[in-house]
């Protein structure tokens, strides 16, 4: 449970409030480069922690983000014309380069200073890892991020996203809850543990399905938090899953055997809209096309081909699905009944219909938290101090630099005598190329 002021702090993200400022510190994931990919093409709306914004591929190949909004009086720079380097508004022909700087001023007599005397209106962006990337935020932008999945070709990972209508914490507060994959991502049939795309009969992930109210413990670390589940196995051993939260918004799922890590990253559009990036990636090899098969089936993380409404030009108008909130997410009473828990298909479907039906925000004063939500209690302790520390004494946030982002989720069976954390440590560390397969 939070009060109502905490619970204003968590989730509110624009400009002026505390944990968008926190938010701004980071580089912000704004757009895969394949959903920008021609110079000179369609410029893309995108809607980030509150703002209103345009991304554009120059005719040099940069990439700019500059406001929705001409400055001059305000047309959308959505119909600009993307020509000679820079994007020109369709209204009186101001014309902005990838830096947001207005270059030309044809509707003016001037003589070209009245274009300098213009704010500029654009976010620095970089473009590495499959995707491009802006830093929203004051001063000089940390260096750039060395997430494992940002390091690997494009035969390792398979990326999509979700677009969600709710707040960006309730969602994430999700991966660190361990205790409802057993349930919400279940089968009636206990022998058909439906819960894992990496699923194999007699692996240790099987015991997730089967003990259904795993011990959490959490552990404070220099990227941000490990939330840990311990459940039973072999003799004189736990099965422990630890999924890493990475500051401030990534969260890196544990792997069952050989099968790919799996990383949610939830981008806050505003306070009531998610588009959360969903990439599989393997560190020490490709993905089979057995595997981008059943990952593009719609049944697991990630829409299938069948799940997607037709495109459109909206903030994240590519990731939206037909199964909505306003159609109750097509729930099946009669597959409830007799076949999966939710009557929902696909876990996407089944986490969102979950999240979005507490509301746009989470009403977390009347909540009754259990020991189960110890991972969701320590994400939102931790966050809120971070924002608080920023503000008061200026105390950067953790998962900042490079050599921290550098994380696995990890799976393994430990002793019973044994430190979960040490053994955890020591499996975490990503080495792009080596690859140790969980139990
Ligand atoms: S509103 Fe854009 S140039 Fe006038
Ligand atoms: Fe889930």
């Amino acid at each position: 449970m939070l009060s109502k002021e905490d619970n204003e702090l968590l989730t509110r993200v624009g400009p002026a409030t505390l944990m968008g400022s926190l938010l701004r510190r980071y580089w912000q994931p704004v757009l895969y480069s394949d959903e920008l990919p021609e110079r000179d093409g369609s410029p893309v709306r995108v809607r980030l922690l509150g703002e209103d914004l345009i991304a554009f591929r120059d005719t040099g190949g940069k990439v700019g983000l500059v406001s929705l909004h001409c400055p001059h009086r305000g047309a959308s720079l959505f119909y600009g014309r993307n020509e000679g380097h820079g994007l020109r508004c369709v209204y009186h022909g101001w014309k902005f380069d990838v830096e947001g700087r207005c270059v030309d001023m044809p509707n003016e007599t001037g003589d070209g200073s009245d274009t300098q005397r213009t704010r500029k209106i654009g976010y620095p962006c970089r473009e590495f890892g499959g995707a491009i990337w802006a830093y929203m935020g004051p001063g000089d932008p940390p260096d750039i991020p060395e997430l494992e999945w940002a390091q690997l070709p494009a035969s390792h990972k398979f990326t999509t996203k979700r677009f969600h209508e709710c707040n960006w914490a309730q969602g994430l507060e999700g991966d660190l809850d361990s205790s409802h994959v057993g349930l919400l991502h279940s089968n009636l049939n206990k022998d058909v543990p439906s819960f894992s795309a990496g699923w194999r009969p007699g692996g240790s992930y099987d015991t997730v399905g089967h003990h259904r109210s795993p011990r959490v413990e959490t552990q404070e670390t220099a990227f941000g938090l490990w939330v840990a589940a311990r459940r039973p196995s072999k003799d004189g051993f736990y099965y422990w899953r630890a999924t890493a939260l990475v500051f401030p918004f990534y969260a890196i799922i544990p792997p069952s055997g050989d099968s790919p890590l799996h990383i949610n990253i939830w981008q806050p559009m505003d306070d009531e809209h998610t588009l959360v990036w969903s990439i599989e990636y393997h560190g020490g090899r490709p993905l089979t096309e057995e595997e981008r098969a059943r990952l593009g089936s719609g049944r697991y993380a990630h829409y299938g081909a069948v799940d997607i409404l037709p495109p459109n030009s909206e903030p994240g108008g590519r990731w939206r699905s037909k199964a909505n909130r306003a159609n109750d997410f097509l729930i099946d009473r009669e597959m409830q009944r007799t076949t999966n828990f939710t009557g929902l298909r696909g876990f996407w479907c089944q986490d969102r219909a979950v999240v979005e039906s507490m509301g746009p925000i989470s009403d977390r004063t009347r909540e009754h938290l259990g020991p189960s939500d110890l991972g969701v209690a320590r994400f939102r302790r931790l966050i809120l101090h971070a924002a608080r520390a920023l503000k008061d004494g200026g105390k950067l946030p953790p998962g900042l630099h490079p050599n921290s982002q550098r994380v696995r989720a990890v799976a393994a069976l430990v002793s019973e005598n044994a430190s979960w954390v040490e053994a955890i440590n020591a499996l975490s560390i990503a080495r792009p190329g080596e690859w140790i397969p969980a139990p």
